[in-house]
């Protein structure tokens, strides 16, 4: 039904109970049902139902048939809901798992996971929540930089996209224009010395309303404010650019983007302040393993992990 009415126009209730032979009460019921995922259904009399300015729906196989062979064959797995709790979580709680990469996409989070604790808003059919879950082999050092590698692969899938000017903020925060437009949260199980499952989480703001982003604490972007670009084509645009990443980043390491990095870094020759104070100095790049180094009054510190505030332009 939800597909159905994406179109934006006016469907009877017996049209569309003729289309799943329903009748029109269970219709009516079932429509209701979607304010549960916040999609108001406008209903007229005479003229039936419609969702105001329609929805953009993800499309499992137009996703699928945009991406390359070489990045279809190693995909075991691409699923799609309408809800789930976190995409993030539904992989980190099937980690024994066959195949290369596993991606879970879905119109909507109940429970999004950001970093450090926080939620991830996610509202129905509105932005991207996308993760990919792999195996890595090695100690603690093969996952050295691999965040920030994942926040690359986001660049560049905008940039494969038109969308250029993305900035990225240690660790793996993607801003334009001074404001958030997508996050990335990595999530590991592991044998720590021999291998790691890894599942890296994006969410990455498309439609976002002003009401549904009313509770987020920091300044946020939209990609609609700055390209139109249908939701699939972006999840295709992610999948295509973290599988072809990841792939680079088992082979080469984090040295091999530390330029790239650079070429993005938003808070490099900024004053920073990291975890609230506890350092402060002016950020001066990236190490060979992505670490950020911060010029502070006893001297260069090196910063594996963290949460950055930079002033005076961005918080
Ligand atoms: C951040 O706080 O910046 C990280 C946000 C990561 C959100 C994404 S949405 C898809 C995946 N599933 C989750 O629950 N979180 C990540």
């Amino acid at each position: 039904m939800l597909q159905h009415l994406s179109d934006g126009k006016f469907h009877s209730g017996s049209e569309i109970g003729r289309l799943f032979s329903v009748s029109r009460t269970a219709v009516w019921k079932a429509l209701g049902k979607l304010e549960e995922f916040g999609v108001a259904v406008e209903s007229h009399k005479g003229k039936g139902y419609r969702i105001l300015g329609g929805l953009d729906l993800l499309d499992r196989s137009a996703i699928l048939s945009s991406l390359s062979a070489d990045v279809k064959a190693r995909i075991a797995e691409f699923l799609v809901f309408p809800a789930v709790d976190s995409t993030n979580k539904l992989l980190m709680d099937s980690m024994a798992r066959q195949g290369e990469y596993h991606l879970v996409t879905t119109e909507m989070q109940t429970a999004g996971r950001g970093r450090r604790g926080k939620v991830w808003v996610s509202p129905f059919a509105k932005n991207v929540y996308l993760s990919i879950g792999f195996e890595l082999h090695g100690g603690p050092e093969a996952l050295s930089g691999l965040s920030l590698v994942a926040g690359i692969s986001v660049v560049r899938a905008l940039g494969a996209l038109g969308v250029e000017g993305a900035q990225l903020k240690w660790p793996n925060d993607i801003w334009v224009d001074g404001r958030k437009l997508a996050g990335i949260l990595v999530e590991l199980q592991g044998e720590a010395t021999t291998s790691w499952q890894v599942v890296v989480g994006v969410g990455l703001n498309v439609k976002m309303s002003e009401r549904d982003g009313e509770g987020i604490d920091q300044p946020w972007v939209a990609l609609d404010e700055l390209a139109s670009l249908r939701r699939s084509d972006i999840v295709a645009s992610m999948v295509e650019s973290l599988v072809s990443i990841i792939e680079q980043f088992k082979r080469f390491g984090f040295s091999a983007f530390r330029e790239e990095w650079e070429r993005h870094d938003l808070i490099c020759g900024n004053d920073v302040q990291v975890n609230e104070g506890e350092i402060s100095g002016r950020a001066i790049g990236v190490d060979a393993v992505g670490a950020l180094k911060i010029d502070t009054s006893s001297g260069c510190v090196v910063v594996n992990a963290g949460e950055v505030s930079v002033r005076p332009n961005v918080s």
